[in-house]
């Protein structure tokens, strides 16, 4: 959804207060002009590397979270230093000189401590904020549109990411391993675009085997033309379950069902015309219903291959070259066995005894011809269940043992991001899941929700559209609310609660935020202008511990970002959303404009356009369309 128009009563030039501030050095990986917490960060290490004649980024690195009674801390024994630590610390008191970052410091056991000047805090934070959402810092997306940018970074820039996720396989069900791989996926190519790479999302669908032979048998039989039309998805798999039933009948007539199907797929692997004519429509049918479901989600992929784009000639190569390899060995049987187990990861085969490829085998081809389609790549990532961990690590392995440069350990440039398992989710008829019932279930379940309050229910625009979107925050939030290897159960009643931390009770307060701002500042916000002397006017009137607090959160914003991009774990950005919708309702009762001295509501209304600005692009980060009414 698109950001709210730059109020014209705002006369914000875009620069921000970062540019009054005394100079900071430059060290790399640091950014203060976007990432208020670099500056204070600097500010005392800039000061504390000289004091103690330690290297600047040695003594950011050591710049932690203060807790309790301070803003930051340094515990010096980390430095290792020769000089006894009591008297560091003297030289620190003595030397370290106030200024318009830091405003004391103090000691605590080995630690010294600092304390910001709030002054600064404030009016730095909040014009950072605004002007990466409406001023110059914003960037532009495709339609040259200005799209919020604070939080992000440019740390990736110049490198290449794959991200391959959901891969669901046609004409079987979208199973709950599929959604999470759609979420998860969908969030990691978000955020590392938020961290500056180029992202590729690739969808690898499981499109080739000798289901498509029984499929094509069960189509003859049961297939209806309307209905494919109509639900390729859902039909396909009501075909491929009615032919799988015949398929399981004795005496004889499963077995010929089952011979014809490999025959069919025997001739799509000889290149037979007219079944792959069948077969592809087929698969661009579902691909095309696969995509309005992902639309829905705010979800796209930049390429749909599968298995069966893996090509012939590549696994006859690679076949070839591990027939000859030492790591390898023929059964008895005839089949190509990989032997995994001097690392621990078991025995792979790799070559049917028919000379017929496997999953993994594709998987190796496809990985190598990926290399050669993107032209090379910094970074893959596999996003997929933990059901497969043994598998990933396989075919890990298998590239690597081949002698593969960007395959090498050392290079980390394969990565599978595992996920646990969701229990229970099954649409409340208990009938097979397919992705898009269980969002038209969620739409449903909370259409009723939001009738109960029928007022506001009736100024909704497009009420079905606003169910639509609290329903997926809900199963989304509930999806990624916890570490990712954790099982978590699919609870209806919990997830669509306006209480405790849900996904509708994060768009709540994103609603509510902007409804602050409708009510009262109907002819616009007006804002701290350029020439507005904002440290002493305007914010002074906002230092009180709840604003304080709430600033705090915003601040460190990019560093969550970039916490998120090390840990892999859309929790760490979810955590975030919880902790600053709480200081937000801590604020409400203190920090009220309703009625209020105007130069006190508008400085108010800016902390919470502020606030709604960083919310909204963290649930944009998790692929959530922020709500402005619901
Ligand atoms: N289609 C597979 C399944 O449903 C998942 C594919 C995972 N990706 C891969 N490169 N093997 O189990």
């Amino acid at each position: 959804m698109s950001s709210p128009p730059i109020p014209s009563s705002t006369g914000f030039s875009g620069v921000p207060f970062f540019h009054r501030l005394p100079p900071l050095p430059k060290l790399e990986g640091t950014d203060p002009g976007t990432a208020p917490q670099d500056a204070f960060r600097l500010a005392i290490a800039d000061q504390l590397s000289q004091i103690l004649g330690v290297p600047l980024n040695d003594v950011f690195l050591a710049v932690a979270m203060g807790g309790k009674g301070c803003d930051y801390k340094v515990v010096l024994p980390r430095f290792r230093l020769p000089t006894k630590v009591d008297e560091l610390k003297a030289s620190v008191l003595e030397a370290f000189k106030p200024n318009e970052y830091i405003e004391r410091v103090s000691a605590n056991g080995p630690a010294v401590e600092f304390h910001v000047r709030t002054d600064t805090l404030i009016p730095l934070t909040l014009s950072t904020i605004h002007a990466m959402t409406y001023g110059d810092g914003a960037a532009l997306d495709a339609d040259g549109q200005k799209q919020p940018s604070y939080g992000s970074n440019k740390s990736g820039k110049g490198k290449k990411v794959l991200i391959e996720f959901s891969s669901p396989n046609i004409a079987k069900p979208f199973h709950a391993g599929h959604l999470r791989s759609t979420i998860i996926g969908a969030f990691l190519a978000n955020l590392y675009e938020a961290n500056g790479w180029s992202v590729f999302r690739l969808n690898y669908l499981g499109d080739w085997g000798k289901q498509f032979g029984l499929l094509a048998l069960g189509w003859r039989r049961f297939g209806s033309e309307e209905a494919l039309l109509n639900d390729p998805v859902q039909h396909l798999y009501e075909v491929y379950v009615a032919i799988n039933k015949l398929a399981e009948q004795g005496e004889g007539e499963g077995e010929k069902i089952h011979d014809e199907a490999r025959a069919f797929f025997k001739g799509m692997e000889d290149g037979n015309k007219e079944y792959l004519v069948e077969w592809e429509k087929f698969r661009s049918l579902s691909i095309k219903k696969y995509e309005e479901t992902y639309a829905r989600l705010n979800i796209h992929f930049d390429e749909y291959t599968g298995e069966s784009k893996v090509s012939k000639e590549g696994l006859e190569k690679m076949l070839g070259i591990l027939r000859d390899a030492d790591f390898t060995t023929r059964e008895e049987n005839g089949a190509l066995l990989v032997d995994l187990t001097p690392y621990k990861l078991e025995k792979a085969v790799v070559e049917r005894k028919d000379g017929t490829p496997l999953y993994i085998t594709r998987d190796i081809v496809e990985a190598q011809q990926r290399y050669e389609r993107y032209d090379g790549f910094d970074k893959m990532v596999y996003v997929i269940a933990t059901q497969q961990d043994l598998h990933t690590a396989q075919f890990f392995k298998v590239l690597e043992l081949m002698g593969l440069p960007w395959a090498q350990k050392d290079k980390n440039a394969l990565l599978h991001i595992n996920f646990g398992m969701v229990q229970g989710m099954s649409t409340r008829k208990g009938t097979t899941v397919f992705l898009d019932h269980i969002l038209n279930e969620t739409k449903q379940k909370m259409l009723e929700v939001m009738q109960k309050n029928e007022e506001k229910y009736a100024q909704l625009e497009d009420p079905e559209r606003t169910a639509d979107i609290v329903g997926m925050t809900a199963v989304k939030i509930q999806d990624m609310a916890g570490k990712r290897i954790n099982n978590y159960s699919f609870d209806w009643s919990r997830m669509f609660s306006f209480e405790g931390d849900t996904g509708p009770y994060l768009q709540y307060n994103h609603v509510r935020l902007c409804s602050v701002e409708r009510i009262n500042a109907a002819d616009g916000l007006v804002l701290p202008t350029e020439d507005l002397d904002i440290s002493t006017m305007r914010t002074e009137r906002l230092i009180s511990p709840e604003a304080v607090e709430l600033v705090w959160i915003l601040a460190s914003w990019p560093d969550v970002v970039k916490t998120a991009s090390r840990d892999h774990q859309a929790s760490t950005i979810v955590t975030f959303c919880f902790k600053l919708t709480h200081a937000i309702s801590s604020a409400w009762e203190k920090l009220i404009v309703k009625n209020q001295e105007h130069d006190d509501a508008m400085v108010r209304l800016w902390l919470y356009r502020c606030a709604k600005d960083v919310l909204g692009s963290a649930l944009r980060l998790l692929t959530i369309t922020p709500l402005e009414r619901m």
